[in-house]
């Protein structure tokens, strides 16, 4: 089997991009575009205009979908490239490869994420006393933690931007988590940068659903910390 990734390349952010076609042969049904970077990056490949193709900067981590650092543009959608199929795309023939564009490109794929872990740590995201616990609490700490922090859902996200007041799903996600366990103890200061960095901007238009790679349930995770947050509601007492 083979099919033609056609993948933006740019040195620098200075640097004009370009698209490069390379078309790559596999036999495995399962392989993922990971696989193919790593491959191509392994030298020797050509691109469709006969040109020896340099290697690609991007970036990877844990190859099984649970570090969200392959998180990539793949056919049009924000993905992680150790989960895409290239037999996804067997129909066509051919699939883009782009780096996500809501972050400061630092060369071809990769890009600068930071901003999510700076963001993370300006609003204080951890806990100063006990976490509050029970069985509701534990199961949006749960489900909250399981965000990758990849940058899927701010890449479709149409009110986010770096250096904006909101900071979209991926810092709203973690601090239902705390919200939810900080009942007793820093509970006000988080209730209140949840209401003005996440609240407060996020439009409701629900472009993230279905995108996230790890699957997290966030309306029904935002519906708990809305209530608390907003409507100042404990929703989190056992009954
Ligand atoms: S619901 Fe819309 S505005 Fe809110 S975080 Fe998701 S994509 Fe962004
Ligand atoms: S909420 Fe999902 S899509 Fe957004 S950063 Fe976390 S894991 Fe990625
Ligand atoms: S490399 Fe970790 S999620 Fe893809």
């Amino acid at each position: 089997m083979q099919i033609r990734l056609d993948i933006k390349r740019q040195q620098s952010p200075d640097d004009k991009s370009y698209i490069q076609s390379i078309v790559y042969e596999y036999d495995d049904k399962s392989e993922v575009l990971s696989n193919a970077l790593g491959n191509i990056n392994k030298g020797g490949c050509k691109d469709t205009e006969g040109n020896d193709v340099s290697p690609l900067s991007w970036e990877c981590s844990c190859l099984q979908k649970k570090c969200g650092a392959c998180a990539m543009v793949i056919g049009g959608r924000p993905r992680l490239a150790c989960d895409a199929k290239l037999s996804e795309f067997a129909n066509e023939g051919f699939v883009t490869v782009e780096p996500l564009s809501k972050f400061p490109l630092i060369r071809d794929l990769s890009v600068d994420r930071s901003v999510m872990f700076d963001t993370l740590r300006r609003i204080r995201l951890w806990l100063e006393t006990d976490a509050y616990d029970n069985d509701k609490v534990r199961d949006i700490a749960y489900e909250s933690s399981g965000c990758l922090q990849c940058g899927c859902c701010l890449e479709v996200c149409p009110n986010f931007y770096v250096g904006g007041r909101f900071y979209g799903m991926a810092a709203g996600l973690p601090m239902s988590k705390i919200i939810a366990q900080s009942q007793k103890g820093n509970d006000k200061d988080i209730r209140q940068q949840y209401k003005k960095h996440f609240y407060s901007g996020c439009g409701k238009s629900l472009a993230c659903r279905n995108i996230c790679p790890a699957g997290l349930d966030a309306d029904r995770v935002m519906a708990s910390s809305n209530a608390a947050a907003v409507w100042k509601r404990n929703v989190y007492k056992k009954k």
